[in-house]
């Protein structure tokens, strides 16, 4: 596992985003894995802005995101895939048809995981897998104790995860109680994975994720024994980690 301590999350947006651009100049017809989120908010927009500048073209990749609440359709403001259209693509050259998110309104949602997954092995996986973490170390909607032989399936969402999103809903009881996410299988399918922490907000979930062994109580640990995976981590995200060396 690679580690980059940056100083902040401007640095920390930069870096994701350049190393997102290297991927789209290797490999043009690249294949990527998105997160919603406020992480990766930084990075879409440096994502944006080397597209405004010319450095990016996006006309051949395709991009999948990890997860969908439940009953939300797409033009829904707290659906994720409102939330990708209005973050990245609708600023960059990306087909709409090549952009993937679960659907949560899918009539029969055990077809739409199978669907979906088929889909992640057929035009992916992922050449790279942006993550965020959650403060109980979840990745996209996998939740504690989920397997870590997991494929896309349906989750009933903790109190914890539905409470740190109420921010975003008029009140508690708009905020949807389950969703469809890629599971920890179908996320260690991807050839490259760049997980970002920013803020003291997850220092404890960076301190537990860099110490602890792999454990389904603690989803992001699965990712520790990905053959490529890089944690860009912030100073303010890191200094609970650095405190047990010092
Ligand atoms: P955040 O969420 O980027 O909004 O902190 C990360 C996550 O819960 O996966």
């Amino acid at each position: 596992m690679n580690i980059i301590v940056v100083k902040d999350y401007k640095e920390l947006s930069e870096r994701a985003c350049s190393i997102i651009e290297n991927q789209i100049e290797m490999r043009a017809a690249s294949v990527l894995g998105l997160a919603t989120g406020s992480t990766p908010l930084g990075t879409y927009q440096e994502l944006i802005q080397g597209y405004e500048e010319g450095r990016t073209d996006y006309s051949r990749v395709s991009t999948f995101n990890l997860d969908e609440y439940i009953g939300l359709s797409p033009d829904h403001p707290q659906s994720y895939r409102y939330f990708m259209n209005q973050k990245l693509f609708s600023h960059i050259n990306i087909s709409d048809e090549n952009t993937y998110i679960p659907d949560g309104k899918a009539e029969d949602l055990q077809k739409e995981c199978i669907r979906y997954e088929r889909l992640v092995e057929e035009i992916g996986p992922p050449d790279l897998q942006l993550l965020g973490i959650g403060e109980n170390g979840h990745i996209g909607f996998n939740e504690p104790g989920t397997s870590f032989e997991s494929e896309t399936h349906i989750v009933q969402l903790t109190d914890s995860t539905r409470e740190a999103n109420a921010r975003f809903f008029s009140s508690m009881e708009d905020v949807p109680t389950q969703a469809v996410t890629m599971g920890i299988r179908s996320i260690l399918k991807s050839r490259r994975i760049l997980l970002l922490a920013s803020g003291e907000r997850k220092a404890t979930a960076i301190k537990q994720f860099i110490e602890s062994e792999r454990t389904e109580q603690f989803p992001a640990s699965s990712l520790k024994d990905h053959q490529d995976m890089t944690l860009i981590v912030d100073q303010a995200a890191y200094q609970k980690a650095i405190e047990k060396e010092t």
